[in-house]
Formats: C-alpha cells, sequence, structure tokens
C-alpha cells in the first residue's frame, strides 16, 4: 500500500471536514496518482468529498464500523481484516490510502511508501497526518522543484518505509 497526502508544515491535513489548501496543482497530481488504482479511505473523507460521493475511475473502499453504512458504488470494510480480504490480490502497489487521519494512523505503518504534498505554509488544522520525519523506521526519499499557486509555496515529496 502507498498513502497520499497534501499536509502543511505541521503536517495538519483538515480542518472542520474540509481540506486546509486549494491547490489545482495538488489535485491534478492526486488524480494522476490514483487513476485506476484502488483507493482506501475513511467514511467521514468519503463524506467531504463532492456530493459525499466516491471518486470515479478507482475502486473505493470505505472504511467504517456502521454496520448498516450504504453508498452505491463503494466497497465496505468494517477492519483491517476485512481491508486485507478485499485487497489480497491486488498489486500492493496499486492500493492508495487517501485519508483521513484516522485510517492514515491506522495504516501508515502497512504502507511501503507516502506521497506527500508539503506545503511551506502552516494552517489552523484540527486533523493530521503521522510525522514522517519523526516517525522511526520512515524516510524521505525525494522532493520535488518548489511550486507556488494562489500565494503558497509547495513540493512533492515521496517518503519510504525504511523497516
Ligand atoms: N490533506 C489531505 O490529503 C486529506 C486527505 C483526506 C482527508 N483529509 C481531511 O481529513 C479529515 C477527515 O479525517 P478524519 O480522521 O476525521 O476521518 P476519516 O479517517 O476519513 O474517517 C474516520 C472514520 O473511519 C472509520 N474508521 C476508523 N477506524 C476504523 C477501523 N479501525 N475500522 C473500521 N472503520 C474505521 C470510522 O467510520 P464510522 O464512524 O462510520 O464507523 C471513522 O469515523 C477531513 O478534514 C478531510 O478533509 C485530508
Amino acid at each position: 500500500m502507498r498513502a497520499i497526502a497534501c499536509v502543511d508544515m505541521a503536517w495538519g491535513i483538515g480542518l472542520k471536514g474540509q481540506m486546509l489548501f486549494d491547490l489545482p496543482g495538488d489535485l491534478a497530481y492526486f488524480a494522476r496518482m490514483t487513476r485506476g488504482k484502488t483507493l482506501v479511505m475513511g467514511r467521514k473523507t468519503l463524506e467531504s468529498l463532492p456530493g459525499g460521493r466516491p471518486l470515479k475511475d478507482r475502486t473505493n473502499i470505505i472504511l467504517t464500523r456502521d454496520p448498516g453504512f450504504s453508498v452505491p458504488g463503494v466497497l465496505v470494510a468494517r477492519s483491517v481484516e476485512e481491508l486485507e480480504g478485499l485487497t489480497a490480490s491486488i498489486p500492493p502497489d496499486d492500493v492508495m490510502v487517501i485519508g483521513g487521519q484516522d485510517i492514515y494512523t491506522l495504516l501508515i505503518d502497512r504502507c511501503d511508501a507516502a506521497y506527500i504534498t508539503r506545503v511551506y505554509a502552516t494552517s489552523p488544522a484540527d486533523r493530521f497526518f503521522p510525522n514522517l520525519d519523526k516517525r522511526p523506521g520512515w524516510q524521505i526519499a525525494r522532493c520535488g522543484r518548489e511550486q507556488e499557486e494562489n500565494g503558497l509555496r509547495y513540493a512533492f515529496c515521496e517518503y519510504e518505509r525504511i523497516e
């Protein structure tokens, strides 16, 4: 599995159910990195998507503990074990963990890599990605060139799990 997230300097990812930044370049990167893949997300992240609908051209797996949960066009996992069952036959690199905080925290150490869009700013946040600069077993592999959009500087970085 791989994770993908857009974080600020404090590893913030969300506030009041929404993302922190509006960066068209990051949305395009996310679309390119996830198209055709199997996405794993928490129920709250699904609700934060436009219309609460799954992302098209991708398999959407939703983690929820709610036994009554049902949304057209998604697969549902009620535990990590159920998720493992649903993804057993998929190449690991084709499974992307797309959030939010609960699900990143649950699955980060099962991921081999993380695509982190690093925004060189801080913004009020109530949801966070695990800090991979401090997390044992993780190291930064590379960061692309800095870009600027909507007055924000950011770069596409990759972290890898080394243990
Ligand atoms: N910056 C980014 O890249 C990025 C990416 C994604 C999301 N976000 C932001 O992150 C926020 C949402 O994150 P969040 O942490 O609040 O919610 P979340 O991780 O999207 O979803 C949490 C839900 O997942 C389910 N869940 C959690 N652990 C589970 C387990 N072990 N087994 C089965 N189901 C489990 C529960 O659903 P039930 O309550 O239904 O049981 C829980 O309420 C939003 O602000 C969103 O905009 C940011």
